[in-house]
């Protein structure tokens, strides 16, 4: 008459369930162990490719972070350069001008605390780290206007911390860097 078969059940079946839980969870803990120790090593053992460095103390002074240095340029062979710097809480320059359907390299670093900078809606996304120039090469599709804001918090006016971007069709960039016209955006 009791109910004790079914609380006996009821008992056995919340023990299964529990332990069938412990199992799982030591498993997922176990896996992520192994993925820190997994990365941990082979990061360690694998720079990113490419490392180099520059003494942000001397940005300003020398070198090709220099103020006029900065911005696009088309250089001899058809390669489309920018350089930019970040500092609290600015780009320099704040707006850039880059062609839309050809490969754009930046290279970038940070005069003093870690900024982020990302382009939106394209995979342009980078650390800009003081001492370290950071490098790479994108392609815009499309022509127009992208936001480029700071996305590491860097102080106080890091939400204030944005630039924009404006990609014009390649015939119209090409034209206006073969005239020798400096690369600075208009309003459009
Ligand atoms: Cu610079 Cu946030």
């Amino acid at each position: 008459m009791t109910p004790t078969g079914a609380a006996h059940d009821s008992v056995a079946v919340a023990d299964g369930a529990e332990r069938r839980w412990a199992i799982i969870v030591m498993l997922i803990i176990a896996m992520l162990l192994a993925m820190m120790i997994f990365t941990g090593l082979h990061w360690a053992s694998m720079p990113p490719s490419r490392v180099e460095t520059i003494d942000p103390r001397k940005l300003h002074i020398s070198g090709e972070f220099v103020e006029n240095n900065l911005g696009t340029t088309l250089d001899a062979d058809g390669k489309v350069m920018v350089r930019l710097i970040a500092q609290q809480y600015s780009f320099e320059p704040q707006c850039l001008v880059v062609p839309a359907d050809m490969p754009v390299t930046f290279r970038a670093t940070s005069t003093d605390v870690i900024h982020g900078f990302v382009v939106d809606k394209t995979n342009a996304n980078v650390m800009l780290i003081p001492g370290f120039i950071a490098t790479f090469t994108t392609r815009f599709d499309k022509a127009g206007e992208r936001l480029m804001p700071c996305h590491e918090y860097c102080g106080t006016g890091h939400e204030a911390m944005w630039g924009r971007v404006q990609v014009l069709p390649a015939e119209e960039f090409l034209a206006k860097a073969r005239r020798g016209e400096r690369m600075s955006c208009v309003p459009r």
